[in-house]
């Protein structure tokens, strides 16, 4: 097992990765003074495979568990799911002592952890990610939120989980489709800041692709090693932070134009890559072969980076509601491998021109 400290200046918190994690995870979790409960939210898929050995990992702490489930992925995000959780943790008498755990993907952390800050201003969050994405990427940083039909992610606060617990053995049962959608945050993190875990990667992605739980706890660290890094410094995303959104501006306008129902975040995300590494070397910002190295790497971890995209004038709208806006939209784009920068003042048309190379009618 591993132990990643993420120093957050408030308040630090421990990411415990490994396998077995889930049923010994009374032994990781920090004092929870007054706890009575824990309410752990799953979706019914993931509760029938991982309740019952979390449960026990949390009674061997003398923590008692009440499961409260919620739709599965994207559909968990509503106003409407959080506040059905709400009225049933005033119901059972949840008071402010007691923890909520979110047991599941990114769209139940994202959800539960929304939740956990919400009520009585603020209880207690665990974060138990079972996929890819979410150990890697959203259980790590306290970015919680649901969506609104205009957008994703539009309601929500940062609210760090006073413990992550990410046992990659809950990875074995995640459905191929969800284990290579995390694998283009692994890319995203590989590129911009990891470039020994790209090396890796580039050598030889077999480990990995065929879940060894010892390759995937290495992976899992080292990720969750970056994105430590980046939130301790700027927990609100304004600066060193924002370099994890390399490829999301364009991933998040297409999953709001699929409303939500097309591509995975991930497949959105190595769509995102692709551009990003496209515009950069079109900007003349980075060497040239950038992009062809994206969708190599992705490619060899089985995602494609392509696909159909919603026409031009659609894109550039989506993006101004992207949370980088300021004046403009800001793009993470990279100089070369292992080197973000933050550039504001693309040209329109240039935006215009990489997406129509891609495929998007003008
Ligand atoms: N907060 C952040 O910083 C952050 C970062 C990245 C992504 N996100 C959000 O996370 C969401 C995407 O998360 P995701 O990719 O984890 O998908 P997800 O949460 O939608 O889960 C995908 C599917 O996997 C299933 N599943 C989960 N664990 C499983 C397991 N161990 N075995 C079998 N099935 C399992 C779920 O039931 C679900 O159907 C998006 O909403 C995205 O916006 C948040
Ligand atoms: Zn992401």
């Amino acid at each position: 097992m591993v132990r990643v400290t993420v120093p957050m200046p408030a308040r630090p918190y421990d990411v415990t990765i490994g396998t077995g994690v889930l049923a010994t995870a009374g032994d990781h979790l920090p004092e929870l003074p007054g706890a009575a409960q824990a309410y752990v939210v799953a979706d019914r898929g993931v509760a029938d495979r991982w309740f019952e050995t979390l449960a026990s990992g949390l009674a061997a702490r003398g923590l008692p568990t009440v499961l409260l489930t919620v739709p599965a992925g994207e559909e968990a995000k509503t106003l409407q799911v959080h506040q059905t959780l709400l009225h049933q943790l005033a119901t059972q008498s949840a008071h402010r002592d007691d923890v909520v755990v979110a047991l599941g993907g990114g769209a139940t952390g994202d959800l539960a952890g929304f939740l956990a800050a919400t009520y009585m201003r603020g209880l207690p969050f665990v974060q138990v990610p079972t996929t890819l994405t979410a150990q890697v990427d959203a259980s790590v940083g306290g970015k919680t939120a649901v969506n609104l039909p205009e957008g994703k992610n539009l309601v929500g606060l940062f609210y760090q989980p006073v413990a992550v617990l990410a046992d990659v053995a809950a990875l074995e049962t995640l459905p191929e489709r969800d284990f290579r959608s995390g694998l283009a945050e692994v890319a995203k993190v590989a590129l911009t800041v990891d470039l020994e875990l790209l090396a890796e990667l580039e050598s030889d992605p077999s480990p990995v692709l065929a879940r060894d739980e010892g390759a995937l706890e290495r992976l899992v660290a080292r990720c969750v090693r970056a994105k430590a890094a980046a939130v301790s410094e700027d927990e609100r995303d304004t600066g060193r932070r924002l370099i994890l959104n390399y490829g999301h501006t364009l991933a998040h306008a297409l999953e709001r134009l699929d409303a939500f129902a097309g591509r995975t975040h991930g497949e959105a995300v190595a769509v995102g890559l692709v551009f990003a590494a496209r515009l950069s070397e079109r900007l003349g910002r980075s060497e040239p072969g950038l992009a062809g190295r994206t969708l190599r790497l992705l490619s060899s971890l089985g995602l494609d980076g392509g696909g159909q995209l919603p026409d031009v004038p659609s894109i550039t709208a989506a993006f101004t509601l992207d949370k980088k806006y300021r004046g403009g939209v800001r793009f993470v784009l990279l100089e070369g491998a292992g080197r973000p920068v933050v550039v504001e003042g693309v040209p329109e048309t240039t935006i215009a021109e990489v997406l129509e190379e891609m495929g998007a009618a003008a």
